[in-house]
């Protein structure tokens, strides 16, 4: 079975791209065991499994880290919006405009974005927008059809679009509501087939965020070259502020957007500027909110997210009055930053034994670039309540924002085996979040690290 594993993860490695992972054999086999392919039949499925591409796609599906939320780096959807906009209107003959979200996981970016299109642009101009999303694993591709997401990927929304663009099924789960379910192409399958499956210059614009980290070095820059010939002369490539930069002689970074690129024009030979490109006073990218990654709400967005690993509903704070905390939720919710931490404080004062008043206070840090401060409470935290994995979650990230990469490494390893201990369903201490969805966050900030 041993010898099975590897040849399967050689296929997957070398077919799809993907940068193995010491726990691969792990799930492998766990996924072969849940098609109901066990050791027995394993002489079987070398013979043929091998060569199942259908088998081998989605035991590839299974390797992936499919970590995604709504609205994730607004700044890329506000520049995006401008960006369309002004193409559409300028270019009367622009029949339609073309929109790849590569690796799409449920949809969550580009559902995010066909929302904020439909508000910034008139009707007439929204019928010229294409959109389509791939991704590798099956059932990704499914719940992205379906339109149907665990609260997990809410986690950057606030009450105010949540009521907006979904219904809640149940505690944990929402529906996009059916005047937001716009017509978006998803497709199961790999990149590299999609890609070569287009003809040159097809599209506009490709989102490839979080994606090519997971790749090995070959296949991402293959990729580049398949996005390279199937892009129109200056088209956009988004990647995540955190990704590995595509070749430079290929693409160029938009004057002040490190994580946006154009295809260049010299590489084609074509110039025709289809994009705008944004002065520093029209719009500049959010530093700080680009490398809060998964802590800080981007612009407009409230603090205390009651989707994330949330203060509010910690039991612990059962002490505090309820209009301490009302206010608190307020200020915070309303940028107030430097007045909730003054409550914040006083309400440590009061009950120095409240941890969840500490982390409250660690988030409202961070918010203000205080790394350092944000990291003395959360370690404090992790000392007292080692359990309390949500907590050495954001120890992790604020170290990590600190710019101690090797220490924040070093929780996250510790954080990543105290998750892997515990049921996949398992709910953390905020009631809501479960061990596999953490595991998940956890898993990509390490990937981002190394
Ligand atoms: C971390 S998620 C990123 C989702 C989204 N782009 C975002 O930034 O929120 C990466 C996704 O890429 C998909 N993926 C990775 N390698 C792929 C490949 N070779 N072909 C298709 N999809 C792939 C994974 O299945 C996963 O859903």
């Amino acid at each position: 079975m041993e010898l099975l594993l590897d040849q399967i993860a050689q296929h997957i490695q070398q077919r799809y791209g993907l940068e193995p992972k010491d726990d691969w054999p792990r799930v492998l086999r766990t996924a072969l065991k849940k098609m109901d392919l066990t050791e027995d039949k394993s002489k079987d499925l070398r013979k043929t499994g091998l060569s199942d591409e259908r088998l081998l796609q989605k035991l590839a599906g299974h390797l992936t880290i499919k970590e995604s939320y709504f609205f994730r780096y607004y700044s890329h959807f506000e520049y995006l919006c401008s960006s369309i906009k002004h193409t559409l209107t300028e270019n009367p003959e622009l029949t339609s405009l073309t929109i790849w979200s590569a690796g799409c996981a449920q949809g969550q970016e580009i559902y995010s974005l066909a929302w904020l299109l439909s508000e910034s642009l008139e009707a007439r101009l929204m019928s010229r927008i294409r959109l389509s999303g791939t991704d590798l694993d099956e059932q990704a591709i499914i719940s992205a059809r379906q339109g149907i997401f665990h609260a997990w990927s809410l986690r950057h929304t606030n009450a105010f679009q949540r009521e907006k663009y979904f219904q809640k099924i149940d505690e944990l789960h929402y529906q996009i509501k059916p005047s937001y379910s716009f017509p978006i192409a998803f497709n199961h399958g790999s990149l590299s087939d999609y890609c070569a499956g287009l003809p040159d210059q097809t599209l506009d614009i490709i989102l490839f965020r979080n994606v090519s980290i997971y790749l090995t070095k070959k296949a991402r820059s293959a990729l580049y070259k398949g996005f390279k010939r199937i892009l129109k002369p200056n088209a956009l490539l988004i990647i995540s502020p955190s990704d590995p930069f595509p070749d430079e002689v290929m693409f160029q970074p938009e004057p002040e957007h490190r994580s946006i690129f154009r295809l260049n024009p010299t590489e084609t030979g074509v110039s025709w500027n289809t994009f705008r490109s944004f002065s520093k006073n029209d719009h500049s990218e959010h530093v700080v909110d680009m490398k809060l990654i998964h802590s800080i709400p981007a612009s407009g967005f409230t603090l205390v997210d009651p989707e994330a690993p949330a203060l509010t509903s910690w039991p612990d704070l059962t002490g505090v009055s309820e209009k301490v905390m009302t206010r608190l939720a307020s200020l915070s919710n309303g940028g107030q930053t430097h007045e909730a931490l003054e409550l914040v404080e006083s309400v440590i004062r009061d009950h120095p034994e409240l941890y969840a008043a500490y982390l409250w206070r660690a988030k409202l840090q961070l918010t203000l670039g205080n790394f350092f401060a944000a990291t003395n409470d959360l370690r404090n935290i992790v000392f007292h309540e080692s359990n309390n994995h949500i907590a050495r979650y954001w120890y992790a990230l604020a170290m990590e924002l600190n710019g101690e990469s090797k220490r924040s490494l070093l929780q996250l390893k510790i954080l990543i085996e105290n998750l892997k201990k515990l049921k996949e369903d398992d709910l953390l201490m905020d009631n809501h979040t479960t061990a596999k969805e953490l595991l998940s966050a956890a898993l990509e900030r390490r990937e981002h690290l190394l």
